[in-house]
């Protein structure tokens, strides 16, 4: 799919060819649902949700389940995969048996969808992706895609270390950095990486390790711990989501390390995506360094697709959610970075406050 971003980009589909079987229902099998029940004049939607791996998860999960509530005309059947495919194919599957309206797939990983999608495009069920992203070979298994530029955030977050270390005349083969990367194969962990590498390539950066913490606290800390013990010049832990910066910072403080952003004077700064409020609150203290945004709140996103589609109405097929930055103080004020569509976009770089915090939902 990713290869074909900008031609898609350019056309929205039209949507009737796959809108057969849908619409509202007068009536739903309903199902194991833990978000409705039976319901009489509601869409149904099946949301096959990863896990609950991340404040990030929590709060997308939360956003979903206020979206499609009962009281806005929704039943929705909530699935959480415990972070397994094999368990979102399978959702899926009972999804197209309970005929649901919708198919909502909130996808582990980018690759392996293409059968099941194809099989609930046989049965006449729209499928929107939300989230990460699916990489199928035909790309009308899915009526629509809404989610994060995962590669703008990790070129966005490179430039900020770039004109970071310029600015404290820290030179490039002096950062030591260690990747604790997403769950391996999922879109966030991929535009994260790709990001690092090609600008440790570009700037001369030293890659001392890479090592995936499947977007978990735990998993962060054990990583940790294990790459402090293998090395003792890392000064850079580039974290893929906030949890694992969580479980990170918890390794390097048991290891004696102080976190923070005076890399010449020994501390370790640490880099974070989500900015959830758990995230933001790190940055306040200085413990993360600058964290990029990750917005979770897809609920009223994909109901506004669904409400498109039961109007009739063109959706753009790939829809990309604006997304900032932030950090603890102003070294850096804006960095200029290449999103996925192959434009330089201006990012402003936030300060975090505690009025930051409190203005945020999630
Ligand atoms: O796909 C989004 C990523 O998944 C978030 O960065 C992470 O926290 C979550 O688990």
């Amino acid at each position: 799919m990713k290869k074909k971003v900008l031609s898609l980009l350019l056309c929205s589909m039209m949507v009737m060819g796959t809108l057969v079987g849908c619409g509202s229902s007068s009536s739903s099998d309903g199902g194991t649902s833990d978000g409705g029940s039976d319901s009489g004049d509601t869409i149904t939607v099946g949301f096959s949700q990863v896990g609950a791996e991340s404040d990030w998860r929590t709060a997308n999960t939360a956003s979903m389940k206020e979206t499609f509530s009962e009281d806005n005309g929704y039943t929705l059947i909530f699935d959480d995969a415990q972070q397994k495919q094999e368990n979102q194919i399978t959702a899926i599957r009972n999804f197209i048996q309970q005929e649901v309206d919708y198919i909502v797939l909130a996808p582990v990983t980018e690759t392996g969808w293409d059968t099941v999608l194809q099989e609930a495009k046989d049965a006449g069920i729209p499928v929107i992706i939300v989230d990460r992203m699916v990489d199928v070979s035909d790309d009308s298994l899915y009526t629509a895609w809404v989610g994060s530029d995962f590669r703008a955030e990790g070129n966005k977050a490179c430039e900020w270390l770039n004109s970071f270390a310029e600015a404290k005349g820290i030179a490039a083969s002096d950062l030591n950095i260690v990747d604790i990367q997403g769950t391996i194969g999922a879109s966030a962990q991929i535009g994260r990486t790709e990001g690092l590498n090609d600008a440790v390539k570009k700037y001369g950066w030293n890659l001392v390790a890479q090592q995936t913490g499947e977007f978990t606290q735990a998993k962060g800390q054990e990583v940790m711990e294990s790459l402090l013990k293998q090395n003792d010049n890392i000064n850079v832990v580039y974290c893929e989501n906030d949890n694992e910066a969580f479980g990170a910072i918890d390794a390097l403080e048991a290891a004696g390390y102080t976190v923070g952003d005076d890399i010449a004077n020994g501390e370790v700064m640490v880099m974070s995506f989500d900015s959830t409020n758990a995230g933001l609150t790190d940055v306040l203290s200085g413990k993360i360094t600058v964290n990029t945004e990750c917005n979770p709140l897809h609920g009223p996103r994909v109901e506004e697709i669904i409400k498109k589609l039961e109007a009739g109405e063109d959706v753009d097929q790939l829809q990309y959610v604006d997304e900032s930055i932030f950090a603890v103080d102003d070294t850096v004020t804006s960095v200029e970075a290449e999103t996925s569509l192959g434009d330089t976009s201006k990012y402003d770089v936030t300060v975090v406050t505690q009025d930051v915090i409190d203005g945020r939902a999630y």
